[in-house]
């Protein structure tokens, strides 16, 4: 019923708009005394410590928020990361080790392929620390700490609170690792902390795009497909607004960085062809956003209709958008949590107006128990 919607047309935009609650409650209580705590922690100080390698698995929407990891783990504790599908990571041989910690993050953590993952990463002696959202589900028992969501059950079968709350999951375990390797101290951890502690408010001011970006997502709803542009922290944002748009609106979707596009994809380029762009923040990565005007320039050149999300105040990619929907400045690291919220609407949005079951689209299932 409407009632249980929150008054919503579909559960999704209510999820949608749980977003700042849900990340309030995944960062409650994992900050105490000065350092990150995790929720169940069967390692040993002196593990995390040893730790040289991490390695992050998961599928889909998880993937991507595991994909952000990769930016704050290796700015922050200075060891290399790898991220990659968990279909892919279990059918291989990949080098493991004790001093290597495998992340696997699943809202459900029940998914079949993050599970073997996760066997497959014990079978070699390396450390599993898993992100959920689903009390006691069968890869947090199987892992060696685990860091829950807290983001509360998610209906949409389209993974939304729950992505906001496992980037969020992953800072804390970025962080918690820094502390533990000392490559951070309890003040710079405390900073960091307070900064993801300010993003609920700075995620509740940018729903207020909500009613913008729905009248866009109206009028690109005839579209035969739709291109997602991002670099750095905004490339994996990009996928994510292509993944929402292929499950829900059934449309042709993909996200490039936009660093490739001279490489092929803008060969794709072609008269009004809605190309969504994901702004790097003109103050916190000038050299990113003048990189990304000129992508901008080009594909504006060659008749792309331009969705551009930018930080408010970015006077400079004005001329460029054709429809500029504004986010508030918060720093480089956390821009996805602000980003990707007018991605989930406009997709959404989009597959309400073609007609479609925005929370159960077909062929798909809310967890993927199967292969
Ligand atoms: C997200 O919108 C999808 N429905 C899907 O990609 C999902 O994120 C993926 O199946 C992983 O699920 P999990 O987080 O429960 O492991």
């Amino acid at each position: 019923s409407a009632a249980e919607k929150g008054g919503h047309d579909y559960f999704m935009l209510k999820e949608i708009e749980e977003q700042p609650e849900a990340l309030e409650n995944t960062l409650r209580g994992h900050f105490v005394n000065g350092g990150i705590v995790l929720d169940e922690q069967r390692m040993t100080e002196q593990d995390l410590r040893d730790i040289d390698k991490v390695f992050v698995v998961a599928c889909g929407t998880a993937y991507h928020s595991g994909l952000l990891a990769k930016y704050a783990i290796e700015h922050w504790c200075r060891i290399p990361v790898e991220v990659e599908l968990a279909s892919e990571f279990r059918y291989r041989d990949p080098v493991l080790g004790r001093d290597t910690l495998v992340v696997a993050i699943s809202q459900s953590g029940e998914t079949a392929d993050t599970l073997e993952a996760v066997r497959h990463a014990r079978t070699q002696r390396a450390r599993v620390l898993a992100i959920c959202n689903t009390n006691g589900a069968q890869i947090p028992r199987e892992s060696d700490a685990v860091l829950y969501t807290h983001a509360g059950p998610e209906i949409g079968v389209a993974a939304t609170k729950t992505f906001l709350a496992q980037i969020t999951a992953n800072y804390l375990v970025g962080l918690a690792l820094a502390q533990a390797r000392g490559t951070k101290y309890s003040d710079e951890v405390a900073r960091e902390f307070e900064e993801l502690a300010a993003m609920p408010q700075a995620v509740r001011q940018t729903l207020s795009t909500v009613e913008q970006v729905r009248t866009l997502g109206r009028e690109l709803a005839d579209s035969k497909a739709v291109l997602f542009l991002g670099r750095h922290v905004g490339y994996p944002v990009a996928l994510e607004g292509a993944l929402k748009l292929k499950e829900l609106a059934y449309m042709h979707a993909e996200g490039f960085a936009a660093g490739e596009l001279k490489h092929g994809p803008i060969a794709l380029i072609e008269d009004r062809l809605p190309v969504v762009v994901v702004m790097p923040s003109a103050k916190g990565r000038a050299l990113l956003h003048s990189k990304m005007l000129s992508n901008i320039r080009e594909i504006q050149a060659r008749g792309a209709r331009t969705v551009v999300i930018a930080e408010e105040g970015d006077e400079a990619v004005r001329p460029f958008a054709d429809e500029l929907i504004e986010i508030p400045a918060v720093a480089t690291l956390l821009q996805p949590l602000v980003s990707t919220v007018p991605l989930q609407v406009l997709a959404a949005e989009i597959a309400r107006a073609r007609g479609y079951d925005v929370d159960k689209p077909r062929n798909l299932a809310k967890s993927v128990t199967v292969e």
